[in-house]
């Protein structure tokens, strides 16, 4: 995909976006990786609970949901590398202490970055459907993802989805049943940032909305 998000504007991202080149090198483990999630705050933020995205596109939900959560902190992660300069560079212009964007596979990023317990929430919205089977297996929504953000999430912490793809929704479903031992799935409920009649408000739905696309969306809360 070819994003020009730019329009020959240079993004200033300083202070809220961060590469790879950022996080410490990765260890034999993960236990060896030196990295302390709470440092990528400022240090009177370190003690509010964290959130995180993946795939947070142009970053609207994140500058909406921390414009109305100020004592929260919310990390997204974006790989593409014109979303992720965009969302961090609306986030500085919005001044928003407590979100940082990360250029990054974000299934890679949990793996070798973030300690058991570290999430309140994760959020996935409108994850990239890849379509051809032989592709299947770049969802983000699967079994051995699932089981890592279980891992990384607080106690009765959870993931919220929502999708506008009916074959990925099933899809997800049937990996859903494969851990019903340490998730139960309950009913979505809109955050607060979330328009009239929207169920998140991300650009994705607002798109995909004017398209008059069904969309569906669960919440899946640690055991
Ligand atoms: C369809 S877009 C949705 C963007 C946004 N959540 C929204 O609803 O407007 C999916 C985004 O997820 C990003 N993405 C997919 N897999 C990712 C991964 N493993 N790590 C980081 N970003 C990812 C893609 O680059 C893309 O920007």
């Amino acid at each position: 995909m070819s994003l020009n998000l730019s329009h020959g504007k240079n993004y200033d991202v300083q202070g809220y976006g961060l590469t790879r080149e950022d996080l410490s090198p990765i260890g034999e483990s993960r236990e060896d990786t030196q990295f302390d999630i709470a440092t990528l705050f400022d240090e009177d933020r370190r003690l509010f609970p964290l959130e995180f995205e993946i795939g947070s596109g142009k970053g609207t939900f994140l500058v909406q949901q921390a414009t109305q959560m100020p004592e929260v902190n919310f990390l997204g992660v974006e790989y593409a590398r014109a979303f992720w300069e965009y969302a961090a560079d609306r986030v500085r212009r919005h001044g928003l202490n407590g979100v940082r964007m990360l250029h990054y596979d974000a299934t890679v990023f949990v793996k070798w970055y973030v300690p058991d317990e570290t999430f309140r929430q994760v959020h996935i919205y409108f994850p990239d459907p890849w379509p051809k089977a032989r592709h299947h297996k770049r969802r983000t929504v699967r079994e051995d993802v699932l089981r890592e953000l279980c891992r990384v999430l607080e106690p009765n912490g959870c993931v919220r989805i929502v999708t506008d793809h009916e074959d990925y929704y099933q899809w997800m479903l049937e990996h859903v049943a494969r851990v019903t031992d340490v998730f139960e799935k309950i009913p979505f409920e809109r955050p607060i940032s979330a328009g009239d009649g929207e169920v998140v408000g991300t650009n994705f739905e607002r798109k995909y909305r004017r398209e008059g696309r069904p969309f569906n969306a669960m919440i899946l809360e640690k055991k």
